[in-house]
């Protein structure tokens, strides 16, 4: 006799479905606390950040208002309520098509990826075993929420 979980995981074209595990979605939800970044591709991001972000945005990330209009902070509570609720894909887009200012897309993909991965560790989200994705889907997955408490 088939089990309430059985009957409820069935896949309704499929009447063997009952017997299978309950597939996952296509494109699951992952937690940026789960270890989004690897600590190697954080501190290659963090010489990339320092040569070409840093003279805008401070060496601390705390942001500059300047000639060149306000760098925003990438750390902290502004960089929060601005980020808050979207997918790492937006943040990524945004870099890549408008950042280094005036010098924009003159980086590899996978430099942009690990000056992200050092965003996300300067702001205090853990590493984890593999490093960030490049693609708009995989970073998608990934939001902006529950933001580190006390900073
Ligand atoms: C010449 C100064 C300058 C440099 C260099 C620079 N930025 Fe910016 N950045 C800005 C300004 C100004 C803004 C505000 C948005 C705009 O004017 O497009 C900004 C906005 C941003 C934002 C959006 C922040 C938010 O909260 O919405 C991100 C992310 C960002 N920059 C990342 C980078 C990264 C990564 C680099 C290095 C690859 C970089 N920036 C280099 C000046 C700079």
């Amino acid at each position: 006799m088939l089990s309430l979980t059985a009957l409820l995981s069935a896949q309704p074209f499929d009447g063997q479905a009952a017997q299978q595990e309950a597939a996952p979605p296509a494109v699951p939800e992952k937690s940026l606390w789960d270890g989004a970044y690897t600590t190697d591709q954080a501190e290659l991001g963090a010489f990339l950040y320092d040569t070409h972000c840093s003279a805008c945005h401070a060496p601390n990330m705390t942001g500059r208002l300047d000639a060149n209009g306000d760098a925003f902070p990438l750390v902290g509570s502004e960089f929060w309520r601005r980020h808050e609720g979207k997918g790492l894909n937006e943040t990524f887009s945004f870099m890549r098509t408008r950042m280094p200012l005036g010098m924009a897309g003159s980086l590899p993909d996978r430099d942009y990826a690990a000056i992200l991965a050092y965003v996300l560790q300067a702001n205090g989200y853990p590493a984890g075993m593999t490093a960030l994705p490049m693609t708009a889907a995989e970073l998608a997955a990934y939001k902006f929420t529950d933001f580190p408490a006390g900073r």
